[in-house]
């Protein structure tokens, strides 16, 4: 699924902004692939275009700030979008529940302040019937924390995302005593805190380049 969006915005002209990204539009076939659907708020948006002013459509928690608020549309609303819905996955929760209390009300919120307080192996959804990896939870926050980037610019492209989501680098600090030796690692917290986010994309972008062609999501 994350590698069809890439294909919408990276390898087509013109390229195609969903506007809709959410869990409940993402199907899931007999053998687990995700298929991207509900194309009925989607725009083109041609390679002359940094942005489109458009009326904004989508749906509430997912849409990107930017564009919430000045109607700019380009393809990092969805990357805001696509990082919503994978802080949904991980978390099992929806990005705004009023039934939940205080600031666990907007999921993104949230998770900035659970991640902050280094708390964030407490966040996985509790149903999961098999708790992913401390590692696999670590990359998989890192890479949403980053798709929600209040900058849009700061926010990776879907490409970038495939290559983290794939990468076997250790996108966070796993010896504190050996940190400052470590130069791949870096900490999810400091993401959270908006700073040093593409240290690790970067690192990725660099050596990750054999891994970006497999086609399956
Ligand atoms: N082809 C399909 N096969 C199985 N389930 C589907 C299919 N199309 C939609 N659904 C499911 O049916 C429900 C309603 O979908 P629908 O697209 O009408 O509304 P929505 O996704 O909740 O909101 P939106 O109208 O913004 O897309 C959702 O849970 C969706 O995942
Ligand atoms: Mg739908």
């Amino acid at each position: 699924m994350v590698h069809r969006l890439a294909y919408l915005h990276e390898a087509i002209e013109p390229k195609v902004v969903h506007r809709d990204i959410k869990s409940s539009n993402i199907l899931i076939d007999d053998e687990f692939n995700g298929k991207v659907s509900d194309f009925g708020l989607a725009k083109l948006l041609g390679s002359d275009k940094s942005h489109i002013t458009t009326r904004v459509m989508g749906t509430f928690g997912y849409v990107a700030p930017e564009y919430a608020n000045t109607g700019m549309l380009n393809e990092k609303s969805d990357v805001y979008s696509f990082g919503v819905l994978l802080l949904e996955t991980v978390t099992g929760r929806e990005p705004v529940d009023y039934s939940r209390s205080g600031n666990e009300v907007n999921l993104v919120e949230w998770l900035k302040i659970m991640v902050a307080n280094r708390r964030a192996e407490e966040v996985v959804d509790p149903s999961l019937e098999v708790r992913p990896t401390v590692r696999a939870i670590k990359r998989a926050l890192l890479v949403a924390l980053r798709c929600v980037d209040p900058d849009s610019e700061k926010r990776p492209k879907m490409g970038q995302v495939v290559r983290m989501l794939e990468s076997e680098e250790v996108p966070y600090r796993e010896d504190r005593r050996n940190r400052r030796s470590r130069t791949g690692s870096m900490d999810i917290e400091s993401i959270a805190e908006g700073s040093n986010s593409t240290e690790f994309a970067n690192k990725v972008e660099r050596t990750g380049s054999s891994t970006s062609d497999r086609s399956q999501s």
